[in-house]
């Protein structure tokens, strides 16, 4: 079995990221700029923008994190996104989800220039995935590719089961790996919380992507031996014996289901800091204007 080093590859992308970074300064470039906007003090949104803010710093690139309380107005929001929009030093910008409920979320992403959104949610970023045409692919699917890319993992031919369908990671991971690319060419079968007999669907899969956000979820009588397994849970469960309160639990039941694969990512320390990483690349993209012109 070998243990999938999310830290090391994302490491190993922020440092190629801040090579680049360098090469644009010395030649009198403008330092990429990512924003964040971060409504309300959600534990797990508070660490995910703070460890943006920290890879920026370890990028070169400049960061903005922009604030606003839980009772924040749509439209105040909407203005915020409006003024990041026309920015023109801000190559790219996110707003973590998810928003407090009064908001609509699916308006707020619409309100994001597709050209600025280096998370890849908004519908045309979506759609152009969709079909195979450049854009912005968001973080979670990319950071998972990067990993079946760096290790090898071959997935032309190769049946995957995708758990959970959520628009960004189970929906768009299903549609990358099924593409006519590599990694992709796979098989892919999506299943959630309408499926029968997902046991026996996992037990056909020569790879897992568990996406539900149910701790513990696959079990080893759901895992064909040598199976690669991609852990994207990360939920947050009471641990009286750490000094957060918390301890961060994926999806799979790590401890019965590890010696049975071939690769297998952990939780905490696999996925997480590859969805970063990505972040990043996608920033720097945006910022060389590789993917779409902003004239
Ligand atoms: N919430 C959970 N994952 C993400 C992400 O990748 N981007 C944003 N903006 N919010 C998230």
């Amino acid at each position: 079995m070998t243990l999938i080093d999310g830290k090391k590859i994302a490491a190993d992308l922020k440092s190629e990221i801040a090579r680049e970074v360098d090469g644009i300064i010395a030649n009198g470039g403008k330092r990429p700029h990512l924003a964040a906007i971060l409504v309300g003090h959600d534990g797990g949104s508070e660490t995910y923008v703070a460890n943006k803010v920290k890879a920026c710093e370890a990028c070169g690139f400049k960061s903005t994190l922009i604030r606003f309380e839980d009772d924040v107005t749509e439209d105040t929001l909407l203005a915020a996104i409006d003024s990041l929009n026309k920015n023109t030093d801000v190559d790219g910008f996110i707003v973590q989800l998810p928003l407090p409920r009064h908001i609509d979320e699916q308006r707020v992403i619409e309100a994001i220039d597709y050209r600025k959104d280096v998370d890849g949610f908004h519908p045309v970023n979506v759609g152009r995935m969709s079909i195979g045409l450049p854009c912005f692919v968001s973080a979670t699917p990319a950071g998972i590719l990067e990993l079946l890319a760096r290790y090898e993992i071959p997935t032309r031919g190769a049946r995957c089961v995708v758990l959970g369908r959520s628009n960004i990671v189970g929906k768009p991971v299903a549609n990358l790996l099924m593409q006519k690319s590599n990694p992709g060419n796979a098989t892919v079968t999506v299943c959630h919380s309408a499926t029968p007999d997902i046991k026996e669907i996992c037990r056909e899969a020569d790879i897992i992507i568990a996406a539900l956000g149910v701790p513990g979820f696959v079990k080893a009588d759901m895992v064909k031996p040598g199976a690669t397994i991609i852990d994207v849970g990360t939920t947050r469960v009471p641990d009286a014996s750490r000094p957060s309160g918390f301890r961060l639990s994926g999806d799979v039941d790590f401890e019965n289901v590890a010696p049975l694969c071939s690769y297998i990512s952990p939780v905490p320390g696999g996925v997480g800091p590859m969805t970063i990483a990505s972040l990043m690349k996608n920033t720097l993209a945006a910022a060389r204007h590789e993917i779409y012109s902003l004239d």
